[in-house]
């Protein structure tokens, strides 16, 4: 099973969760449920992936304590401000079915509305009110996180950003470990892009396992928290099945060669 990453305010979270980005609100019952069968215990949704109603039936019937679900959703660019947050957070724990999130993050630092440092302080509030135990960000650039901190003297837990094996984020992650930041991984497989990738191809026969498993065993090696999506149950229990190998010095130093800031995903500082 999965260690916990301790956040910097004393939480403890999954290192290896469920994605549900782009998974269809009619499915993500199903897939959630089938997630934690198979022994996930975080889940991560957004207000935009248009799927939380789903996430919460699926959290729901799959009958684990509440206590021992990591549930994660996101602010969405629209509802950025002073007190839009709080009433987008109330909305999203209504259509999840619960009273509290263990983590919400900005889901874009959206910079060209720069309403970022004010939406931090509405999280601040809703952390102090207990309705999102956790706090951080998502696609965060390293000024944005400065201006948040200088803003308020809190840190983010997490910052949420694209990281693969061909975007592997170096300076960003010397940052956040600078902070004390937690670094989680989104589209961990490159979208299922780098799924035949020659040289992770190879490592993956080395191991006997797919390279599905080897790339996100190389995310937790290096301490990200990973959070791969996937519909199909025999990919949802694959990539959970990461504890009984390890990656070896030559593994790791093959797979540091693909960084190729091959982002897929919008750039930050534009996207809003
Ligand atoms: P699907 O949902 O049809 O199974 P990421 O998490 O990096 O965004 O990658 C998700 C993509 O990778 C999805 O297209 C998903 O397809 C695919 N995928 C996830 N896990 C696996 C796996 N173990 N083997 C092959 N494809 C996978």
């Amino acid at each position: 099973h999965p260690a916990n990453i301790k956040l910097n305010d004393g939480a403890a979270m999954p290192q290896l969760g469920f994605g549900v980005w782009q998974v269809p609100d009619d499915q993500a019952g199903t897939a959630v449920k089938t997630a934690i069968g198979a022994g996930y215990r975080s889940i991560d949704t957004a207000a935009i992936y248009g799927n939380e109603s789903g996430v919460g039936q699926g959290i729901k019937a799959a009958g684990v304590a509440r206590s021992e679900l990591f549930i994660t959703t996101k602010l969405w660019n629209d509802r950025q401000g002073a007190t839009e947050p709080l009433k987008a957070l109330d909305e999203s724990l209504k259509r999840l079915q619960l009273d509290y999130v263990d983590l919400y993050l900005i889901h874009w630092p959206a910079p060209k509305q720069d309403r970022f440092v004010e939406s931090w302080k509405a999280l601040v509030t809703l952390k102090k009110e207990g309705r999102a135990r956790s706090i951080g960000v998502s696609n965060f650039q390293a000024p944005h996180l400065s201006r948040i901190i200088d803003a308020t003297g809190v840190t983010p837990a997490v910052n949420q950003i694209e990281l693969h094996p061909r975007l592997q984020q170096k300076a960003m992650r010397e940052f956040h470990a600078r902070h004390g930041i937690a670094t989680e991984s989104w589209s961990p497989l490159g979208q299922g892009k780098l799924l035949d990738d020659p040289a992770l191809t190879a490592v993956a026969k080395k191991h006997r396992k797919t390279t599905a498993q080897v790339i996100l065993r190389w995310h937790l090696e290096n301490g990200l928290i990973a959070i791969p999506k996937s519909t199909h149950e025999p990919r949802i229990r694959e990539n959970f099945a990461l504890f009984d190998f390890k990656l070896d010095s030559s593994d790791l130093a093959q797979i540091a060669k693909l960084d190729a800031n091959g982002r897929i995903g919008p750039d930050p500082d534009r996207f809003s």
